[in-house]
This record gives C-alpha cells, structure tokens and sequence, in this order.
C-alpha cells in the first residue's frame, strides 16, 4: 500500500528532492518499523522506470524523423536540447552512442520489444565509427550503444566493429608517454592533451583484449593510461585537473588547462564523476587492489567535499558552490559508487550505496526528474554542459539520462544478489 503512496510522492510535481526524501520517510514511518531510504528507492523503481519508457517513446517518435536529416541526408542522432528544439548531431559526436545505449537500458528495464528495434536502429548508424582516429571518445560512442547490444542480444554480430574501434583508438596511444592522447590530432607534436574523461574509453579497451581475435596489446595501453592518469591527473586531495597538456620531448606535465572546469585550482564535477567510474571499473576490470584505493579515494573527496550539496547533486564544479548544479555528474557518479560498494569490503559497503542511493533519489525527485513534455521528453533536467564555454547551462544531456537508467539498473540488479 505505502508503495503507491511513494511513487505518489517521487511524481508530485514541485516538490524538492528533500521534501520528497521526507515524504518518503514519512510514508514509511506511519507504516513500517524500519524507514529506509532504500526501501522507499526500490518500491518507486517500477514507476520510475514506466515513465522514463513513456518518455523515450515520445522523444524517440521526435528524433526518428530527423535520423537522416543532416546535411545531403547525412545520419544525425539525438543529443539534448537547443533553443526549445531537439538538438540534432552527426554520428562523429562523442554522445552519439548514449542515446541509443539509453534505448539499450530501456530495453533491458521493461523487456519491451519497441526499445530493441530502435535501440538496433540508432547502434547500427554509428558503425562507420570504428574507423575514427580524430577522438578518443570511442568507449562512450561504441560501447554504450554496440557493446550493449552485444550485452543484451547475447550476439557477436558486433564484435568485429568493436575490435576495429578498439584498434583506432589505439592509434592515439603514445608509447613512450604511456597515455592515449584526449584532444587533438594523432600526430600534433606541441600539445599532448588528456582529460579524466579518458578512463571512460578503457572498458572497451578491456572487453577487446579478452574477444576473439582481441590482442592483449589493448589491455597494456588501458593499464598504462590508467597508471599515468593516477599517478598525474589528481591533486593529493584527490580532486581532479581538467586537461593536462604533456610534452612529448621529456614526458612531463608543461600545462594545466581548466578546460571545462572553473579553474585549474578545482575540480570539475563531471570529470571527477568520470574518474571515480573509471578507476572503479579498471578494479573490476583487473583486480588491481590500487585502483580500488583510488577510487575511493576519488569517491571521498566529493562524498565530503565543503561543497557537496545536502541531497548529494553537485555544482558543476566543485569551487563553484551556489551555481548550477550538474544533474549528469550526480548520475554518473551515483552509477560509479554503487558498483564501487559492491567492491569494496563489507564493512564500507554502506557508505557509498547510501550516498548513491540519496543521489538516485534526488535525480528522480521532480526537481531532476522531467514531468510530461516539459524538457523535451528526456529525463534529467538542470544538466551543464561546458559552463565556461557558455555552452549547455541548466540544460538536458543524453548522457545524463544514460548513467541514470544504468545507476537504477545496477541499483535493481543489486537487489536480486
Ligand atoms: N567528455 C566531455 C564531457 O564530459 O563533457
């Protein structure tokens, strides 16, 4: 009974996520001994789930038209809003493969036929990517849109695309740095730039080593990213630079660029959101006990940070506190922490579920969480972009929507353990 009640509260409409978070308890403490914050997460997920399929229906019956819609038919796919219209974008753009790893998770959530035609429909639009060498930004492009199909189909149709993915990202590894080069062309000799974001390409990197017809040579360039990020990229507080420029000649640190960040004396929220579910998932990936160390470490610094706000949404920076918040950091990072407290022992296990638990509750609040064709039908609202660019301020993106059905769906999955 106190279920409808619940999901009652998470759809009322300009409630804040703290008074939604009350109402939750409230509606536990009248009918339960033991309230939960948890409990109240796992009772609204059928509903959070129903909506965010309704939603992506209307959205996905907005974007189909447009598929081909580019310059002389070119194939274009759904990015987030601009001036009250769907944002449109070519297939070379790095969140290409988020709209339809959404359509992914949707599919994977309700079992619902619709999600895996279009889901197939939007993946096999990007395949001419596996060719790219202009952008590292393969692992969000290709393994959230193929490598999900090839998860959820239970297929190795895809893995030759992959494989060749896999193989033009390598192209922008650099032996004697250790490092796959972020930004820039393959062969610039002035700038070596890298981005925490980087950690995010890995797991592709991961998967194809271990494919057939896979080479190990993928798993040693992700490990040594890995390290030389780790050992680079982060001050001893564990906040994160945005862009690291090195020099190719000696292999040291020339610059720091703030980038996307307010500064380079802060730390930018979605990049430290990254790291955190990178060094995570190169744990799961190899078992090193040190990226396991980091991780949490990474995790702490924003878990505690002066500035994390009560209900567990970052600013869009860390050193800028009161501005807008980033609802795509809080999801990827709530994604991040809860499989980094299934890794972790036992004992610290609570500390960063709850925290992702707080995070997911607050994104499906009606504060984050869209109601109606408010936002274009996608989910998140308040996502930002590249603040110090003007560009995406208080705004939907697609990969917010992307890590808050993968957070929910690590969340349910945990569940059934
Ligand atoms: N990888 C770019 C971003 O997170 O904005």
């Amino acid at each position: 009974m106190y279920t409808n009640r619940i999901i009652a509260c998470l759809n009322a409409r300009f409630l804040t996520a703290a008074a939604a978070l009350a109402c939750v308890a409230c509606a536990y403490a009248e009918e339960s001994a033991a309230p939960s914050a948890e409990a109240a997460l796992r009772d609204a997920l059928p509903g959070i789930f129903a909506k965010a399929a309704a939603h992506y229906k209307a959205l996905d019956a907005a974007a189909t038209p447009l598929m081909h819609g580019g310059k002389n038919g070119a194939a274009q796919y759904p990015h987030g809003m601009r001036g009250g219209r769907l944002d449109m974008r070519g297939i070379s753009g790095w969140t290409c493969g988020h709209y339809a790893g959404s359509l992914w998770l949707l599919f994977e959530a309700t079992g619902d036929e619709f999600f895996k035609e279009r889901a197939t429909a939007w993946t096999e639009l990007l395949a001419p990517n596996s060719k790219l060498i202009t952008t590292h930004d393969l692992g969000f492009m290709m393994y959230c849109s193929f490598g999900n199909a090839r998860r959820l189909l239970k297929t190795d149709k895809y893995d030759a695309v992959l494989l060749e993915t896999a193989a033009s990202l390598s192209k922008r590894y650099n032996p004697a740095l250790g490092l796959i080069r972020s930004w820039g062309k393959v062969d610039e000799t002035k700038n070596f730039l890298v981005i925490p974001d980087n950690m995010m390409n890995l797991e592709l990197l991961e998967w194809a080593a271990r494919a057939k017809g896979g080479e190990k040579r993928f798993h040693e360039i992700a490990v040594s990213h890995a390290n030389v990020t780790m050992r680079n990229h982060f001050r001893a507080d564990g906040g994160t630079y945005h862009v690291l420029n090195y020099s190719q000649v000696d292999g040291r640190v020339q610059e720091i660029r703030r980038g996307q960040g307010a500064s380079c004396f802060t730390a930018w929220s979605r990049g430290q959101s990254w790291a955190i579910y990178g060094f995570t998932m190169m744990h799961r990936e190899t078992r090193d006990a040190d990226y396991l160390g980091f991780a949490q470490t990474l995790a702490d610094f924003a878990m505690n940070h002066a500035n994390m706000p009560a209900d567990g949404i970052p600013f869009w920076d860390y050193g800028a506190p009161g501005e807008e918040r980033d609802s795509s950091a809080g999801a990827i990072m709530a994604s991040a922490l809860l499989e980094l407290a299934d890794l972790v022992p036992a004992e610290k296990r609570a500390r960063y579920r709850d925290f992702a638990v707080k995070q997911l509750t607050t994104l499906a609040s009606p504060e984050y969480f869209s109601a109606g064709a408010e936002n274009g039908h996608w989910l998140l609202k308040h996502g930002v972009g590249a603040k110090p660019m003007n560009s995406e301020i208080d705004t939907p993106l697609n990969y917010g929507d992307y890590y808050f059905l993968e957070a929910l769906l690590r969340f349910r999955n945990s569940l059934k353990k």
